[in-house]
């Protein structure tokens, strides 16, 4: 019998043996699982059994199991060892073996990625099919009218570029800056920051309008900015920077940039599908997110939409756009409404997913998703601020699926994002630029925005806290929260009440 095992015997049951550890019990399940419980928990199974289960045994156990130090095969071990009995092409293989990969199963409540649907992942490992396969074809009608949406618009020139989502910022800056033009950047974190080297690599000429980092977007200097500026073409600001948690008003900044008479491309990377981006009512002409954060899909696409404003305005352009790749009125011949001709290979597999992960969204509905957002973040918040967690935003700007908050003075935060990876699966997110080592951020996007990580999220913190001496209850962060989702189904269901039966 392994150690593992000799655990759950000796206290009766997993959930115990979890208890004891003050771990998670999916982790304890993992080590049932694996056959063995790793090393690093040697001295404290000693101490805990009171010595029935020796910390030799422990260690013996898992460094058979799980050689630790061994870096490489003796040559005698590799199975890829002239395999296909050509020494010549041999000398290029890896002279170490190596195994399919099966990544752990993750809580991920980072800024993205976030956890994928099942629904999601099954589409995605569908059998290939062409790109320009009629059935693909009809596919992609639907997912561009999937993103209409999501995006709230009718722009027919709406799609996923293929890249990240600072591909999707990049194309936006490429096709509608042209040399020489001036582009007003609000800058209030990381991603303004991305903004600004797009528009120097266009070749535009940015006028910055910065801001303290978790500030949102101030209209009254962008007003300010233009009057000093009246030949500004395009407007840029994050409407969602992600690096501090603050949303800003997009409404009444595309409503300012419009008064100037300027274009404005708007960064929804992390508020579409958790926050309202109503595209048309708010007059954007230009938007670009990415399919890793609310909308819960692998990385690498970027949905666009343009208003025919933009359209019309790419067409009009003189010069040769910079980029081949990026040339809207290339890609057009690819996305656009009547033609589909080769411009690049697709990514199919991946935009199957996209089609899933928006179909969920469309069947969920856009304001219960955003809905399900809110209630999540409230609970999340009562637990953390009741673990004496300050948020670094106020809170009429704070973004519901990016909770930044401000490590406790003393802390080594990096050892408590290691260790909720590695003890508890659970990955957070740490603060950059300036804001490094200086908050935490959790998300609650797509997918991962469920209770139970809520839940798992604020025992697993609280726990790891503890650990490290920092005087915070568990129980507190739990009952807050649990306070909280009690307090929201009771308004709900008082509101149900209210509302008047349906006529027969
Ligand atoms: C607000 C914002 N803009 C742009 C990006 C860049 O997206 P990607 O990492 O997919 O390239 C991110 C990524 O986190 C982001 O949060």
């Amino acid at each position: 019998m392994n150690c593992a095992t000799r655990l759950v015997e000796l206290f009766g049951s997993q959930a115990e043996v979890a208890r004891r550890f003050r771990l998670d019990r999916a982790v304890v399940n993992h080590w049932i699982k694996s056959g063995y419980v790793p090393a690093r928990w040697a001295m404290e199974v000693e101490q805990v059994t009171g010595g029935q289960i020796a910390a030799v045994d422990v260690l013996n156990e898992a460094t058979a199991r799980k050689p630790l130090k061994l870096k490489s095969r003796p040559d005698g071990d590799n199975d890829f060892a002239n395999a296909s009995g050509s020494d010549f092409m041999d000398k290029y293989a890896p002279s170490k073996r190596i195994n399919s990969f099966h990544p752990p199963q993750r809580t991920l409540m980072g800024p993205g990625p976030t956890e994928i649907h099942p629904r999601v992942l099954t589409t995605m490992s569908q059998p290939a099919i062409g790109y320009l396969d009629p059935i693909f074809v009809e596919m992609m009608e639907e997912l561009k009218a999937l993103l209409r949406y999501t995006y709230q618009t009718k722009n027919p020139l709406t799609f996923p570029v293929s890249g990240p989502g600072s591909v999707g910022m990049e194309y936006c800056f490429v096709n509608m800056v042209a040399p020489g033009d001036k582009v007003i950047v609000c800058r209030n974190g990381v991603f303004g920051g991305r903004m600004i080297e797009n528009v120097e690599r266009a070749g535009g000429i940015p006028v910055v309008v910065e801001h303290e980092w978790g500030e949102p977007v101030d209209p009254q200097k962008l007003e300010d900015a233009l009057k000093k500026n009246p030949d500004v073409r395009v407007v840029a600001f994050v409407h969602a920077e992600t690096s501090t948690g603050v949303l800003s008003d997009a409404k009444t900044l595309v409503e300012i940039a419009h008064k100037h008479d300027a274009l404005t491309i708007v960064d929804t990377v992390t508020s579409l599908g958790g926050s309202p981006v109503l595209v048309d009512e708010w007059k954007i002409d230009a938007a670009y997110s990415a399919s890793q954060k609310c909308l819960s899909c692998t990385p690498g696409l970027s949905p666009v939409t343009f208003s025919e404003r933009v359209v019309d305005y790419v067409k009009a352009r003189k010069d040769k756009i910079h980029s081949w790749f990026m040339d809207m009125n290339l890609l057009l011949g690819y996305w656009g409404e009547t033609t589909r001709t080769y411009h690049h290979t697709a990514p199919t597999n991946s935009l199957f997913a996209l089609h899933e992960a928006l179909l969920l969204i469309r069947e969920e509905g856009l304001e219960n998703a955003w809905a399900r957002v809110n209630r999540h973040h409230t609970a999340l918040k009562a637990g953390l601020e009741a673990m004496g967690l300050k948020f670094l935003v106020k809170e009429p700007y704070q973004i519901p699926q990016m909770n930044a908050v401000r490590c406790p003075e003393g802390i080594n935060e990096a050892e408590v994002r290691k260790t909720l990876l590695n003890e508890f699966g659970l990955e957070i997110g740490a603060g950059l630029g300036p804001l490094a080592g200086k908050i935490w951020r959790f998300g609650l996007m797509g997918y991962s925005c469920r209770p139970d990580n809520v839940m798992l999220c604020l025992s697993a913190l609280g726990s790891v806290m503890e650990d490290m001496g920092y005087p915070v209850h568990v129980g507190d962060a739990e009952g807050a929260a649990h306070a909280a989702y009690a307090s929201m189904h009771a308004t709900a269901a008082q509101a149900k009440k209210r509302k008047p039966a349906k006529a027969a």
